[in-house]
């Protein structure tokens, strides 16, 4: 038996955005998913899911993870072969914070040890997006390049076909913040196709949407490299107006946002797909992040203490 693990993440700017070219920054958080392999004697693939979080969110993936587990044998060129996956690890399954490619990347970690493949980080990061196309339909690659390689990225999709831009963001120290999880399960694919057709029917109201967009994610990476917390907060808050524009915000989506932000977070937005799924807010400090923390606690809500730029 062999493991392998893949981070969680949080995307801070960009998400939708960034699969139409636009960079975007995301942050690896200090919880993964675990995959543990096991190769049978017969040519069938099982799969328990062991991980906790969202209810129904492990039989709403069934059919995507099965999909996903093809492609990876596919491109691994393993036929005829029997495993049993199991997966765990502390990143709990919730819409937006990565729990695809976070399984994606830790089974191709096991299953490259399990049969002796000599596969490096890079390999594993193709490998993965090929898989999170199970997922999501057309990935920009920023999941899986944040369950891959860790830390606090700048991610753009290479406009000519090459290699992505993946470039580390150095912050002068690790900063608080919550993620906040509406309780709803979403389908990433449907919401990515959703945003390219919107966009293709009504080129003249979304186009612009886009640039301002590419701008605000180069200021917030200044932003975030100068320590500038307050004004990457007021960044963020304009990322979610953008992303409710385009139509991938949701109404528990849009409380948590208004409900971290009356309790003093310096900035909030929803984070990956959207349209249920997980929020983020900007809490700088233990005792900002507690308060913001438990007022959603407080109103029914689960939540995750994390930091990024760890
Ligand atoms: O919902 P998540 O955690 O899978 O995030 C998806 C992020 C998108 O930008 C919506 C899609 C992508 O591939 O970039």
């Amino acid at each position: 038996m062999e493991k392998g693990s893949g981070f969680g993440k949080a995307i801070l700017f960009g998400e939708h955005f960034v699969v139409h070219g636009i960079p975007g920054i995301v942050s690896a958080v200090n919880l993964t998913t675990d995959a543990a392999v096991v190769r049978t004697a017969d040519d069938n693939i099982t799969i328990f899911d062991a991980r906790k979080g969202t209810e129904g969110y492990t039989e709403a993936k069934k059919v995507q993870q099965k999909e996903s587990v093809e492609r990876m044998l596919r491109m691994m060129e393993l036929s005829s072969v029997g495993m049993h996956i199991v997966l765990g690890g502390d990143l709990p399954v919730m819409s937006g914070i990565g729990g695809s490619a976070a399984s994606s990347v830790a089974i191709a970690r096991a299953v490259v040890h399990e049969f002796g493949l000599n596969y490096d980080d890079e390999k594993i990061n193709r490998i993965a997006y090929e898989m999170e196309k199970a997922y999501a339909g057309t990935p920009s690659g920023i999941d899986n390049t944040a369950a891959t390689f860790g830390g606090l990225l700048w991610f753009q999709k290479s406009p000519s076909g090459g290699p992505d831009i993946i470039e580390h963001i150095r912050l002068e120290r690790p900063v608080e913040i919550v993620i906040g999880n509406t309780g709803k399960v979403a389908d990433t694919k449907e919401m990515v196709a959703g945003v390219a057709t919107r966009k293709k029917e009504n080129p003249s109201a979304y186009n612009p949407l886009f640039e301002r967009e590419r701008r605000l994610v180069f200021d917030a990476r200044m932003l975030l490299e100068r320590d500038d917390m307050q004004t990457v907060g007021k960044l963020m808050n304009e990322n979610h107006l953008l992303l409710q524009k385009i139509g991938v915000s949701s109404n528990e989506l849009d409380f948590l946002v208004d409900l971290a932000l009356k309790n003093g977070a310096y900035g909030a937005k929803m984070t990956g797909g959207g349209g249920g799924g997980c929020m983020l807010a900007l809490t700088p400090g233990k005792e900002l992040q507690e308060s913001v923390a438990s007022s959603m606690e407080q109103a029914g809500f689960k939540v995750l203490r994390t930091r990024i730029g760890i």
